[in-house]
Parts: structure tokens; C-alpha cells; sequence
């Protein structure tokens, strides 16, 4: 049994989640469900961003106190994440007065790698990003992510001198030690890493005052992401208490746009406090609407509870967990959303579940305890890559090749023959395979694995069920 630690990014709370944001929950629950399948000791943390430019601003738009506003919104993701059914253990808001205490600690160790001075440059809001002269150049000036022309920003900084820990950054990126996903952000990251110069680490609080004091310096308060990344160890009790049994983290899951943030500043923070680094970076792609990037200006930003209300909870696990895939962009689209639930949600599984339970109730055939077994080779290889959306239609072969077996088996006409025993043991080794099944499902559908479970896992003769697991639409 090993301990196995996993992370995911941590969004601001300056709006309401979107379907964006499901995607480092359902990666991360996957990991977490299937590595405790295996007997593991999971801890999985959960949090939400509040402190920074960005959040402060769309309070001040909002009409709201910033606290507030910051409490409203971390509790609409906290909502979602429980909506979304998501196993995790441990859950921080960055405006918890332990984190911020603990980050004023965090700074202090760092400070034989700090030093102030001027910065004279760029800045985005909307990535919380100091932009250097060639981005600059190279955007014309605007940002592509935000659509919005940088600030030019001259105020005394705090700094972290990458170049103390630049080697050893490159070092384990290459040696794969620590481990970036998929391979080609792991060549953009490492041809970053050489482009990156000292990071600043403070904003002086007379232009944000929304923020983590620095500790010693009344005129200054952290910048943003020193005090997010923090929160990966303040939440398991950095540096009171001894992490060493979950830390590094197993599997850190973040979103393309973030992964910058969490090879090269992350690791500079980790190594300046002498710990080591996370396992795996693993970075997702974004999810599209109808081919686009999401906007509140285009018009086609998606609202998960509305998928969620469309055709339940494990349906929209189904859609992101199988048809957005794990390392690049997908799109995400009504009608193929309605297809995947007709076509193989209530097609293939639905039918499945309700014609083999349907046989075996009419053949008093009763279901077996102990479907678990071991898992196949194929999706462990899978899953131990992060490979979760091929690992998943490995699982949904398996869907078909049972529907299929059925179809060539033909138990019905056993029985019609008088072979009634036979027909018997041909459903109790469709029931044992529908089982394991349930098994490979279980990190994506923990629902509907579940009640395949409850269906033909008890030891008494199966029911049908009186409504089939995805009625179609
Ligand atoms: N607050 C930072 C993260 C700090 S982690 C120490 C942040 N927040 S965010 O709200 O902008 O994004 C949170 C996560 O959602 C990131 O992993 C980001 O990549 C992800 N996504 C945001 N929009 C997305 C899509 N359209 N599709 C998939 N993931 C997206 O960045």
C-alpha cells in the first residue's frame, strides 16, 4: 500500500465555475478512486483562490466587499465540487487565516532567495502574470488569453532568484523525475525554463492591498500565485507539522494555461524550502464550446449545472472523463452531448444493465459477491500514464464486447431448448464480467458502478431494475 497525494489547481473565485473548471476535478477523481481501488492511501486536496488583483476588482464591480464576494463565490465551488460527486480529503480557502500564517512562514525560509527591486514592465491582470518585453512584442501588446492590452506597471518588487535553482529545475524535468504530461509541454516547459528570468514575488499595497502581508515589509503583500501554490503543502500542514508521508505529491493536475506557474515558480519555491518535487505535472488541455474558447463576450460559455440537470450526474462524468481528452483541446457541443447519452450511455450500458438483469430475474440466476478481480493490463497501463479518456474506452470495448456475448450466446433460446442450466451458466459468467466491469468503471461512474453492484452483486436472484440506469432522451 503506498500514500499517494493529489493536487489540483486551485480557481479563482472572481465568477461562477464553469464547465472549464470540471476538468481537474474528474481528472484527479479518477486518479483518487483508482488508486484507492488498488488499496492506496489517497489524500486529494480541493481549494479555491481568493486573494489577487482579479478577484479584488470583480468585487469592487460586483458591489461587494471583497471578502464577501470571495466567501459567495468559494462556496459556489465548493457546491460544485460536491455536485460533481469528487472524493477529495482536504479542502483550503487561501483566505483561511492558517494558510496565510503559514505562507508569512514560507516567505521567511525563502528570503536567503529573495531580494527587492524595481520592476519595470508588464502585467496582465486576467493571468495574474508579469509579461516580459518579447511576449510583449510579440502580442502586440495584447493579451491573447484576455483580449486586453497589458498594464505597464514601475513599483518596487520582491523577487526569487530563479537562476539559484534553474539547473536543478532542468534536471528533473528532463530526468523525468519530476514528470510533465504530455510530453510536448514537457519541450515547452524546459525551453521556458531557459527564457525565465527572476520571478517577482511581492505587489506594493498601495496598488493591492488584497493579499498576504509580507512578513517585515508593511508597504508590500505577496503576489498572488506564491500564495496559491502554497497551498498544495499549507493544507496538509506546511511547515508545523512533518508532510513527508504525502509529500511530494503524487500527481499534480492543472490546466495548460497554469502549467508555467507549476514547472518552473512551483519548483523554485519547493527547492528554496528544501523539499522535493511533485511526481507528475499532469497538464490538461481547455475545453471548447462549439470549437471556441469559452467567453462571456462570445456568448458560449456552458453552465455545468445545466449539463448536470440535462441528463444527470454520471452522464456528465461519461462526456469528460471520455470525450475530453486528457492532454489537448476538445469541444464540447449539445448535440454531441445528447449523442454520447443516447448512443452509448443508454444504448450500450443502460441496455446492457437491463437486458442481463432482465434474463437473469427470468431465469431465477442470482448474482455473484465478489465480481473484483484483478485489473487488466491494458487500462492499468492506461491509468499509470494518465491516459485516463483511452483507459475509459477500454472499459466502454468491454460494454460492447458483453452486449455482443449476449447477442452470440443467445441465453433465450436455451431455455427454450430445455437447457435451463445451461442458459444459467452462461448469464452467471455474463454477471461475473458485468461485474468487473463495474470495477473499471468505478473511477469514472462511481454511481453507476455502484448500482451495477447493487444490481448484480448481491447474492439473492436478480431484479430487474423498474427503470433502466439512462432512460433515453
Ligand atoms: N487560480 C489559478 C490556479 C492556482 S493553482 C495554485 C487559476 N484559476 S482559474 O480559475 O483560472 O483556473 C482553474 C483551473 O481551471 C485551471 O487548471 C485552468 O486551466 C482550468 N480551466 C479554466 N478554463 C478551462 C477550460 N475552458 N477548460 C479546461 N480547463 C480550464 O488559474
Amino acid at each position: 500500500m503506498s500514500k499517494v497525494y493529489i493536487c489540483t489547481a486551485i480557481p479563482y473565485v472572481n465568477g461562477n465555475p464553469h464547465i472549464g473548471h470540471a476538468m481537474d476535478y474528474l481528472l484527479s477523481d479518477a486518479y483518487a478512486r483508482f488508486r484507492r481501488n488498488l488499496g492506496d492511501e489517497v489524500r486529494f486536496q480541493v481549494g479555491t483562490d481568493e486573494h489577487g488583483n482579479k478577484v479584488y476588482s470583480t468585487a469592487q464591480k460586483n458591489g461587494l466587499p471583497v471578502e464577501e464576494y470571495a466567501t459567495q463565490n468559494s462556496h459556489k465551488f465548493q457546491d460544485f465540487i460536491q455536485k460533481l460527486n469528487i472524493s477529495y480529503t482536504d479542502i483550503i480557502r487561501t483566505t483561511d487565516p492558517e494558510h496565510v500564517r503559514r505562507c508569512q512562514e514560507i516567505w521567511q525560509k525563502l528570503s536567503p532567495h529573495i531580494y527587492s527591486a524595481e520592476y519595470d514592465g508588464w502585467y496582465c491582470e486576467g493571468c495574474e502574470r508579469f509579461i516580459t518585453q518579447k511576449e510583449y512584442e510579440e502580442t502586440g501588446g495584447n493579451c491573447p488569453d484576455h483580449q486586453k492590452p497589458y498594464e505597464r506597471l514601475t513599483e518596487k518588487n520582491y523577487y526569487l532568484r530563479i537562476s539559484d535553482f534553474r539547473d536543478e529545475i532542468r534536471a528533473q524535468i528532463e530526468s523525468d523525475q519530476m514528470k510533465i504530461l504530455p510530453e510536448f509541454r514537457k519541450q515547452e516547459m524546459l525551453h521556458l525554463l531557459e527564457d525565465t528570468l527572476d520571478i517577482s514575488i511581492s505587489r506594493p499595497k498601495k496598488q493591492l492591498s488584497w493579499g498576504v502581508p509580507v512578513p517585515g515589509d508593511d508597504s508590500q503583500v505577496m503576489y498572488v500565485w506564491v500564495d496559491a501554490l502554497s497551498n498544495y503543502i499549507t493544507v496538509l500542514g506546511y511547515p508545523d507539522q512533518d508532510i513527508s508521508d504525502f509529500w511530494p505529491a503524487t500527481a499534480q493536475f492543472v490546466g495548460k494555461d497554469i502549467l508555467r506557474f507549476h514547472a518552473i515558480t512551483w519548483p523554485a519555491i519547493l527547492l528554496g524550502l528544501g523539499l522535493p518535487l511533485p511526481q507528475n505535472l499532469v497538464s490538461h488541455g481547455h475545453v471548447l464550446s462549439n470549437g471556441q474558447k469559452m467567453s462571456k463576450s462570445l456568448g458560449n460559455v456552458i453552465d455545468p449545472i445545466e449539463v448536470v440537470e440535462r441528463h444527470g450526474l454520471e452522464a456528465f462524468r461519461y462526456y469528460f472523463s471520455r470525450h475530453i481528452d486528457n492532454f489537448i483541446d476538445s469541444d464540447f457541443t449539445w448535440e454531441k452531448y445528447d449523442e454520447a447519452y443516447n448512443n452509448e450511455l443508454a444504448n450500450d450500458l443502460g441496455n446492457l444493465v437491463q437486458r442481463l438483469a432482465t434474463l437473469c430475474s427470468k431465469n431465477s440466476v442470482s448474482g455473484v459477491s465478489d465480481g473484483r478481480g484483478e485489473l487488466a493490463p491494458e487500462y492499468m497501463t492506461l491509468m499509470d500514464k494518465f491516459e485516463f479518456a483511452k483507459a475509459f474506452d477500454y472499459v466502454w470495448t468491454q460494454v460492447r464486447e458483453l452486449n455482443k456475448d449476449i447477442d452470440q450466446t443467445k441465453p433465450w433460446e436455451l431455455v427454450k431448448k430445455g437447457e435451463t442450466d445451461k442458459a444459467q451458466q452462461v448469464l452467471r459468467e455474463l454477471v461475473v464480467k458485468i461485474m468487473q466491469t463495474a470495477q473499471l468503471l468505478e473511477p469514472f461512474l462511481p454511481g453507476t458502478s455502484a448500482q451495477i453492484y447493487q444490481i448484480f452483486g448481491n447474492t439473492g436472484i436478480i431484479q430487474r431494475p423498474e427503470t433502466p440506469l439512462f432512460p433515453k432522451a
